[in-house]
Order: structure tokens, then C-alpha cells, then sequence
């Protein structure tokens, strides 16, 4: 890949909007995450948006607004099994094929994400 971070390397922030559009209808869907999220999504969408930007190498959107991130403490207050952390990056596969980027690209984004996904596990059931 000729860019310098993952960010660049999928289209910068229209890409990274795209994903975040496509993947949050998926979480609140789904049977086992859709509970844990607010009715009104759009200030999860606009974090988020902010966090993968950062996340992927971009400019430090989330840290700027928020402080450092502590993506793991910030998550405690909800109940995060193997089979959540699984279940959120399934909506996350999903969402990704239904972007334009290509299948190896996908993938990378994907298990970029999959250390933090299994790192947020905080209970057994
Ligand atoms: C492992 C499964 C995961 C579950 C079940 C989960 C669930 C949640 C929930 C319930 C919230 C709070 C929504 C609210 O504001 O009420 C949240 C916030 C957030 N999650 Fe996750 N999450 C998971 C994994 C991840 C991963 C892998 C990332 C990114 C690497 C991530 C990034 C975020 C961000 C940026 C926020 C907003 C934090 C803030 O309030 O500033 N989450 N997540």
C-alpha cells in the first residue's frame, strides 16, 4: 500500500463517514448490542466518527474534543462478552462490504479493529 496510514489508504474521511453510516443501523439491529445503545444514535455516529479517524491514523479528532481516549474504561459501564465483541465486528464485516473498498483493504480495517473489539471483553455472560 503506497499511503502512510490506514486513513488515507481507505479515502480519509468520507470513508471513514460512510462506514460509521452503514455499521450503526447494523449494531441497533442486532439482537445482543442494539439494547445497550440510546434511541438517539447520532452522538455515538459523531464520537465515533471522530475515534476511528484518529484511530486509523488520521487527524486526533476524538482526543481533542474528549480527552485521551481510554476506549476500554469508557466501555465498563456496559456488559461486554466474547459474544457481543463478536457480534459488533460482524456489523462491522457487514458494513464494510457495502462499501467501495477493496476486499484486502477490508480486511485490514477489520482486524485492525478486532484487538481492541476482544481487548473491551469485561464479563463472562
Ligand atoms: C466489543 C464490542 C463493543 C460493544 C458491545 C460496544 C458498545 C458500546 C456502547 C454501548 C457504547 C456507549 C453508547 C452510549 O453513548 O450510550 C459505546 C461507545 C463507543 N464505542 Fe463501543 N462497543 C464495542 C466495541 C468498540 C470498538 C472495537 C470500538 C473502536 C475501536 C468502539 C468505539 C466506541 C466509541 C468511540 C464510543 C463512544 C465513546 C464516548 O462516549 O466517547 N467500540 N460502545
Amino acid at each position: 500500500m503506497n499511503y502512510n496510514t490506514l486513513y488515507e489508504a481507505i479515502g480519509g474521511a468520507p470513508a471513514v463517514r460512510e462506514i460509521v453510516e452503514k455499521f450503526y443501523p447494523k449494531v441497533q439491529a442486532h439482537p445482543l448490542l442494539g439494547p445497550l445503545f440510546p434511541a438517539n444514535i447520532d452522538p455515538v455516529m459523531d464520537k465515533q466518527y471522530l475515534f476511528l479517524t484518529q484511530f486509523f491514523g488520521g487527524p486526533s479528532l476524538y482526543s481533542d474534543a474528549f480527552g485521551h481516549p481510554m476506549m476500554r474504561g469508557r466501555h465498563l459501564p456496559f456488559p461486554i462478552t466474547k459474544e457481543r465483541a463478536e457480534a459488533w465486528l460482524d456489523c462491522m464485516r457487514r458494513a464494510l462490504s457495502e462499501t467501495e473498498l477493496p476486499e484486502g483493504l477490508q480486511q485490514v480495517v477489520l482486524e485492525r479493529l478486532s484487538g481492541p473489539a476482544h481487548h473491551f471483553i469485561n464479563t463472562e455472560d
